[in-house]
């Protein structure tokens, strides 16, 4: 089990309110996704959940037990963090079976747990070496190995991709939501990064200023954000946003276009403009181009599309995925 719940949940740091209210719904075995700008909250509300931080109003429920005033140990959650914190003079066996020493289990359950952790994290191998003898990402194996051993009822992780390489992150991103689907333990996750977000979560937290702008599954963001925040956060590279006339025709104070929903041609369509970048990625070719009469727009078309800064280019955006927004920036 590992349903959580979060009621007026608010926290203050003496004078600066970080979180001023949030209600939230967690189902047990659901994998959740906390975003936002840096400094928005998310490490914070983490750290409430877990209990490392006290609220100073509201309730926290987990498996339908007020937790609010549980000591973190009594929560049965496990986290996970960016930094490992590692006992580095311990080999790997007796970092993961640490907790369950200290609970006093008997040694051969704690042989068998662990065994059965470093399996499912292809860990066997490197059971008696030491962290120093570790890859970044075989290090956050560990880490999370540890967490795995108290079969907790829900995994908390703060942005425990972000020390390691790009490569690497790609491989241990497609582990984690394996093991979620193996485990199908409730996981929140914090990230900074969209790919991580879109592709791992059942459903998207998006914060800011420690309000909740917007909860939903990664499409339901991407296709219907609710405002001109999440419209703008969701997305990479973000949505174009267009005030003035060609809004003003459409009935909305501003407009929204995606890149990706912007034709590009070298010959005609309905917007003109001069290229001022041109990012060649090989897959795709993103191009920054300032468009007579209603300045920057980024479209994106195939790699193939060849085309250069100074370079005249013809953008239509696709009619059908215009989002439109009104004057307190709400979608209408
Ligand atoms: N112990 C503390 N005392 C005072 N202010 C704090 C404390 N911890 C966090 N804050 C403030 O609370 C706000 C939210 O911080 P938090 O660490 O939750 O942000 P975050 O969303 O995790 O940011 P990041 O993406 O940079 O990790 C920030 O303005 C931060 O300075
Ligand atoms: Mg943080």
């Amino acid at each position: 089990m590992g349903s959580i719940t979060l009621q007026k949940v608010s926290k203050v740091f003496g004078e600066a309110k970080v979180i001023p209210s949030i209600d939230l719904d967690i189902k047990d075995g659901e994998f959740v996704v906390f975003v936002g700008p840096s400094g928005c909250g998310k490490s914070t509300l983490l750290r409430l959940i877990a209990g490392l931080e006290d609220v100073s109003g509201g309730k926290i429920v987990i498996d339908g037990k007020d937790a609010t005033e549980k000591a973190p140990s009594e929560r049965g959650l496990a986290m996970v963090f960016q930094s490992y914190a590692l006992y580095p003079h311990m080999s790997v066996r007796n970092n993961i079976a640490f907790p369950l020493k200290m609970a006093g289990m008997d040694k051969a359950e704690i042989d068998r747990k662990v065994n059965d952790a470093a399996r499912v994290l292809n860990l066997g191998d490197y059971l008696d070496r030491k962290p120093r003898q570790l890859s970044g990402g075989q290090r956050q194996r560990v880490a999370i190995g540890r967490a795995i051993v108290r079969q907790p009822s829900a995994f908390l992780f703060d942005e425990p991709l972000s020390n390691l390489d790009a490569a690497l992150r790609v491989n241990m991103r497609i582990e984690i939501s394996e093991l979620h689907q193996q485990l199908k333990t409730t996981m929140i996750y914090v990230t900074h990064d969209q790919v991580e977000a879109m592709t791992m979560a059942d459903k998207i937290v998006v914060l800011n200023r420690g309000n909740i702008e917007q909860v939903g599954s990664p499409l339901e963001l991407y296709r219907s954000p609710r405002n001109l925040f999440v419209a703008g956060f969701i997305g990479s590279p973000r949505m174009n946003f267009i005030n003035g006339q060609n809004a003003a025709q459409l009935n909305a104070h501003t407009i929204g276009i995606r890149p990706e929903h912007v034709l590009l041609s070298t010959e005609s369509g309905d917007w003109k403009g001069k290229v001022t970048v041109a990012e060649h990625l090989g897959s795709d070719t993103f191009l920054h181009a300032d468009v007579d009469g209603i300045g920057m727009v980024t479209a994106r078309s195939n790699g193939d599309f060849a085309s250069r800064a100074g370079d005249t280019v013809y953008l239509t955006p696709d009619k059908t995925r215009i989002h439109k927004f009104n004057e307190s920036g709400l979608a209408i």
